[in-house]
């Protein structure tokens, strides 16, 4: 037997005696462990079927801490499951005989041009999941060409990841508190040249996430070069550099889109629109796309899952273009968006997963995968183009 061997079957060992232990661990009792349980742990990313074999491969990764945060929703996570349920009552009505052999899942939105109309969702604090953190996100979009919002709360800044990326990203904001620090991040956003600010306005009342902190008790680490305080409290949010760092104003108005709108020339998104009554504020407002998600289940309880909150917001945005996150795991997933009205669609989870596991490789295999599966529906329903993707390409279960 030659050394290299022997250390292959040390490795396998070791595999097996940690496989023994998550399959006895109480862990597997808790929200976000069952689920792992279904795909075997991938030893690259090629090995993956779907998206949600990165799930178990992160898990086996991360600390229970920082998988705390990454799984967790609200309460009794009823928002957080309804956004992935909710697609399984949505039905798929396919055309035949429609040469869709070179089906095209590209999309523009505000002239710039997409190669699939999947994006990345702005997610904060990644140097929990990974040293490499948003870089290694920008280095996959820029290599797999999707777009990519940056949070305001990223462990990077704008500027890193723009040399990353290779053109500015969308820039997510949590308004700071102090009007003052808004007009100096926008400022530093604008100089970065970014061309869209996407401002979530769905955490501004607080939130209750238990899965988080009980992932945090049983994580005996100490936290204390990166974390103020064991519950919370990240050390560093670069953007929030030279500001008060409070943000999330909970008085916050509509008078605050007029007061965002006069402040910038970029694009404004708003992200956690759900009612068609916001749909239309949205409008009067100046806003030029309307960005329907409930933040992955993490800001609200028992609230509609995402892509049942689409069709009222499509129908009252009028020209505006719609796009929408939450629950997003498969190609099928994204279509059905598509047929409701979303313009884009976006996914949080699924590349978290695979940054976690294996960095820039896992994200750029969870892009491909969903593309792949969205163009392989695309074919199967008969629609050559996302434009062809209709509402009635599907049917909702009464
Ligand atoms: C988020 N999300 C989020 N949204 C945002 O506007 N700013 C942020 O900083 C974050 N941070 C964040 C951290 C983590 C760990 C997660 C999972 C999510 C919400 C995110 O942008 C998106 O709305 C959801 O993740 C979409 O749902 P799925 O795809 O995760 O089901």
């Amino acid at each position: 037997m030659n050394a290299l061997s022997a250390a292959a079957i040390e490795k396998e060992k070791n595999r097996r005696r940690f496989l023994h232990f998550m399959a006895t661990s109480p862990l597997l009792a808790l929200p976000g462990y069952a689920q792992a349980q279904s795909g075997d742990l991938l030893s690259s990313p090629a090995d993956a079927l779907n998206v949600m074999d990165f799930e178990a491969a992160a898990r086996r990764v991360l600390p229970p801490a920082h998988w705390g945060y990454l799984a967790t929703g609200t309460d009794d996570e009823l928002t957080l499951k309804a956004n992935t349920m909710a697609y399984r009552q949505i039905q798929i009505r396919p055309r035949r005989l429609v040469d869709a052999s070179k089906a095209d899942p590209g999309v523009e939105i505000f002239g710039q041009k997409w190669q699939t109309p999947i994006f990345i969702c702005p997610v904060g604090n990644q140097k929990a999941f990974h040293p490499d953190a948003e870089l290694a996100v920008a280095r996959a979009a820029r290599t797999r060409r999707f777009n990519m919002m940056l949070s305001g709360v990223a462990s990077n800044t704008v500027e890193d990841v723009t040399a990353e990326l290779g053109h500015p990203p969308w820039f997510q904001l949590y308004m700071p508190r102090r009007w003052a620090d808004t007009e100096k991040l926008i400022k530093r956003v604008e100089d970065a040249g970014c061309p869209v600010v996407v401002w979530t306005i769905d955490l501004l009342a607080g939130r209750n996430t238990e899965t988080t902190e009980r992932f945090r008790r049983m994580d005996a680490r100490d936290c204390s070069t990166c974390h103020l305080t064991r519950n919370g409290g990240v050390r560093r949010r670069p953007m929030f550099d030279g500001l008060n760092g409070d943000y999330n104003p909970p008085e916050a108005t509509w008078e605050f889109v007029d007061r965002l709108r006069k402040l910038t020339r970029m694009k404004l998104v708003l992200k956690g629109i759900e009612t068609h009554e916001d749909a239309r504020l949205c409008r009067e407002h100046g806003v030029d796309a309307i960005y329907v998600s409930n933040h992955g289940g993490r800001a609200m309880e028992t609230g509609r899952a995402s892509i049942e909150s689409l069709p009222e917001v499509v129908d009252a945005a009028g020209d505006i273009p719609v796009i929408l996150d939450g629950g997003i795991r498969r190609g099928s997933d994204i279509f059905k968006a598509l047929a409701l009205g979303a313009r884009a669609v976006g996914i949080g989870r699924p590349y978290l997963w695979g940054l976690s596991a294996f960095g820039q490789p896992g994200i750029e295999r969870v892009l491909d995968i969903l593309r792949a599966e969205l163009t392989l529906i695309m074919r199967q329903a008969g629609t050559p183009s996302v434009r062809q993707i209709g509402r009635s390409a599907v049917v909702t279960k009464a």
